[in-house]
């Protein structure tokens, strides 16, 4: 009898989720597997609908943003008798084995959906934040940064023309992977991440520094849980310097998108590679990139709350290049 596979994406969607969920599909296909998907993450499995996935399904998705089988962020899953509902539900449909498409939160679920007698899950790791413990990438997170670059290009051409300072707020709840990035490609001043805490009065300090010898600035801030932080940031700023800040929050701009390539290519290696997988008897962890390969990484211990670290050197680049 065929083996059966199910297909979700949970969690904060991601540039690249698309291509993923396609090589999932296609790689099953390839190796005589019938595919399921279920829409909005762990709540399909909750609602009891999962559908099955032709070929054609994924036709035209490489390119798309967003997900097709949609997402959702779905707290009632972290309940062990709403898990103990689709274990049964799955056991009914027969399913063998499960993909979850996600971050942390969704790699929590999945550990446990197999803990507790569920089907066999590898996940594939997907987070514009690229926080997820284990892999040095997560899909996403090239488009995102991309996003964020543009903009970041754009706030330039106007920033120098008027000589202004300003606050550009990227994504990244936990993490200042994005903001980095972003700040040291788009040649910022400063980037304000999570990892690195500096005061408002140390930042103003900084700058009045830096006024001798900049026109414009551009200071990039992380999220870091709480959206629009920047807008009371410029206000205090203000305040502290004497000049007057713009602000532009990116948002859920950075969450959507055409995926670059990387996040293709990554994507469908990781798709392929967690049906392999399976079909070699490996579950209950997840497909990562580690040193610049790919492997198989046990999921995030949701026990032992963890966090990637940033790395230093690229901090000290950053000091270095905005002198
Ligand atoms: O997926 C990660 C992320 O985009 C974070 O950077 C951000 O803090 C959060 O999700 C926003 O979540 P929501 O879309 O639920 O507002």
């Amino acid at each position: 009898m065929k083996k059966k596979l199910l297909v979700l994406t949970s969690g904060g969607d991601s540039p690249g989720l698309n291509a993923g969920v396609r090589a999932v599909v296609r790689s099953g296909y390839y190796h005589d597997v019938e595919i399921f998907g279920c829409h909005d993450g762990y709540l399909g499995l909750i609602k009891k609908e999962i559908f099955p996935m032709a070929i054609t399904d994924v036709a035209n998705t490489i390119q798309r943003g967003g997900t097709l089988l949609r997402t959702k962020r779905v707290p009632e899953f972290h309940q062990p008798e709403v898990r103990q509902q689709c274990i049964q539900f799955l056991h009914q449909q027969e399913i063998d084995f499960l993909v979850t498409l996600g971050g942390d939160g969704t790699f929590r679920g999945a550990f446990l959906l197999e803990k507790e007698g569920g089907p066999k899950v590898i996940g594939i790791p997907g987070s514009i934040d690229n926080d997820v413990v284990g892999s040095d990438y997560a899909i996403g997170y090239d488009t995102a940064r991309n996003t964020a670059l543009q903009a970041i290009d754009k706030i330039r051409d106007t920033a120098a023309s008027h000589s202004r300072y300003f606050l550009v707020e990227t994504m990244g709840r936990n993490s200042g992977f994005l903001a980095l990035d972003v700040a040291i490609g788009g040649g910022a001043e400063f980037a304000l991440i999570p990892e690195f805490p500096i005061s408002i009065e140390q930042l103003a300090e900084k700058i009045n520094h830096l006024r001798r010898t900049k026109q414009s600035l551009i200071i990039v801030v992380a999220e870091a849980g709480q959206p629009g932080r920047s807008l009371a940031m410029a206000e205090k700023l203000q305040i502290l310097t004497a000049f007057e800040y713009r602000v532009c929050v990116l948002g859920h701009t950075q969450r959507g998108g055409s995926p670059t390539a990387l996040d293709r290519v990554t994507a469908s290696y990781m798709g392929n590679m967690a049906v392999e997988s399976l079909l070699k008897g490996k579950s209950s962890c997840m497909v990562a990139i580690q040193k610049g390969q790919y492997t198989l990484a046990p999921f995030p211990d949701p026990n032992k709350p963890a966090r990637r670290l940033i790395d230093d050197n690229l901090i000290k680049l950053m000091d270095i290049l905005s002198i």
